[in-house]
């Protein structure tokens, strides 16, 4: 071997800095599984107390993004970007960015990843339209690309498949949340995708992986520096998940919602989102136009006929875009009424998606199946006024054990007090 593992373990832990050679040494060692897990989870938990520096990261994500295959999409003649959302609650935004982007001719590579604990994801959303597949391969995935101008699918076995490894094994040795480790991480896999540009939406708040949103910040300028090293545009969206995301929670409910928005009936919050990374997409591909332009493609029907044709190029059945009742919806509704009059004042967001998880919605751990048809519609948010009575939230599940369960925990999810509260600003900076 060229260095000794137990030698850089220990620089590590003494605070001492990686060349890029003993990164690359490292991740191409553990992901040929010539260090054990062992060695690895010391030197993991090093990084995690010690940190790395912008340089490190940098080399941290490029040798992961090296481990495996990395796509070519030269000879596609439009700006190739993607956004990538480091998670939330009712998080639908991919689902109707992607394609309203790819209307104003943008190409959209997006490779997102399955919900777990208490976030959803994007692969079991659209997982749940009738036939869609996620499970393409990197060839088909760019021949799509060249016809359409989009594409979503998950990590393939091929792309950063070191990262693949280490993000199992920071699973279980608690060092997921190490800010150079997460950087290096989603950067392999977005910069695989051979980008002109990626917008990012950093979540901030009880229901985001960084509740602080001096964390959050971090985590985005640390992203962006690996952008800038590596010549690929980066721009951040630093928005509050203190309350879910649009009306709906679950993935059935959110692909119909999702399909709402693209028809033009998004909530507010939704579209607020949408159109704040839509408009930095477009200007990352030097695209003219910005938010009336995303408007005007909504209002034309044109955003929603690409997102048909992904739909159909991807096996799923575009007949849900008019008939909802061709989605897994449960048909059991209950609902959760407010005990006393008043207003809201916090939403347990982090709790809201831990609930989902418990109606059969969500993953605790990789590989858990997940029953597409349950969710919440969600009837009030911080600074809402309610009446003693009036419907707080429902829940939609159809195995009634569960859902009576999810019913009784809810009041703990949502504080009403008498005195009124405020609404906080959604979008609290955007950072290039
Ligand atoms: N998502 C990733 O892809 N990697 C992390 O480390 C954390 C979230």
């Amino acid at each position: 071997m060229k260095y000794n593992p137990v030698a850089l373990i220990r620089k590590k832990r003494d605070g001492k800095k990686f060349q890029a050679d003993e990164i690359q040494f490292l991740v191409g060692e553990y992901a040929s599984k010539r260090i054990p897990d062992y060695q690895m989870s010391a030197l993991l938990m090093a990084v995690y107390f010690r940190g790395m520096d912008d340089a490190e990261t940098g080399q941290l994500m490029h040798a992961m993004m090296r481990s495996g295959e990395t796509l070519d999409l030269s000879r596609i003649d439009c700006p190739v970007i993607d956004k990538h959302s480091t998670g939330g609650v009712g998080d639908k935004i991919s689902l109707i960015l992607a394609p309203l982007v790819a209307s104003c001719g943008v190409c959209v590579p997006m490779i997102s990843g399955r919900g777990l604990g208490h976030t959803g994801g994007t692969l079991d959303k659209l997982g749940s339209i009738p036939g869609f597949r996620t499970d393409l391969d990197v060839r088909r995935f760019i021949k799509q690309l060249k016809k359409i101008n989009i594409a979503m699918c998950g990590q393939t076995r091929t792309i950063a498949p070191a990262d693949k490894r280490l993000y199992a094994l920071r699973d279980v040795t608690a060092t997921v949340d190490s800010i150079p480790l997460i950087a290096a991480s989603i950067m392999s896999k977005k910069l695989a995708e051979d980008l002109d540009g990626l917008v990012l939406d950093v979540k901030f708040g009880n229901g985001a992986f960084m509740k602080e949103y001096s964390k959050a910040k971090e985590l985005a300028r640390a992203m962006i520096q690996i952008g800038k090293r590596f010549g690929v545009r980066v721009a951040a969206v630093m928005t509050d998940m203190n309350n879910p995301l649009g009306t709906y929670v679950g993935n059935s409910l959110e692909v119909m919602e999702s399909i709402e928005a693209l028809q033009g009936r998004g909530s507010a919050d939704v579209m607020e989102v949408t159109y704040a990374l839509g408009t930095a997409m477009l200007r990352l591909g030097t695209i003219k136009g910005g938010q009336r332009l995303l408007r005007k493609k909504i209002a034309t029907g044109e955003a929603l006929q690409v997102f048909a044709q992904l739909v159909r190029a991807q096996n799923g059945d575009p007949r849900v875009i008019d008939d909802y009742s061709l989605l897994p919806i449960a048909r059991k509704r209950y609902s959760v009424v407010s005990p006393s009059r008043g207003y809201i004042h916090n939403v347990d967001t982090y709790l809201l998606g831990m609930l989902l998880v418990e109606l059969g919605g969500g993953r605790m751990k990789k590989g858990d199946s997940i029953d597409p048809s349950c969710g919440f519609k969600i009837h009030k948010k911080i600074g809402d006024r309610i009446k003693k009575g009036e419907c707080l939230i429902e829940i939609f599940g159809d195995n009634k054990t569960w859902a009576q369960r999810v019913k009784r925990c809810m009041p703990d999810v949502f504080l009403i007090k008498t005195s009124p509260s405020r609404k906080k600003p959604l979008i609290r900076e955007i950072l290039t």
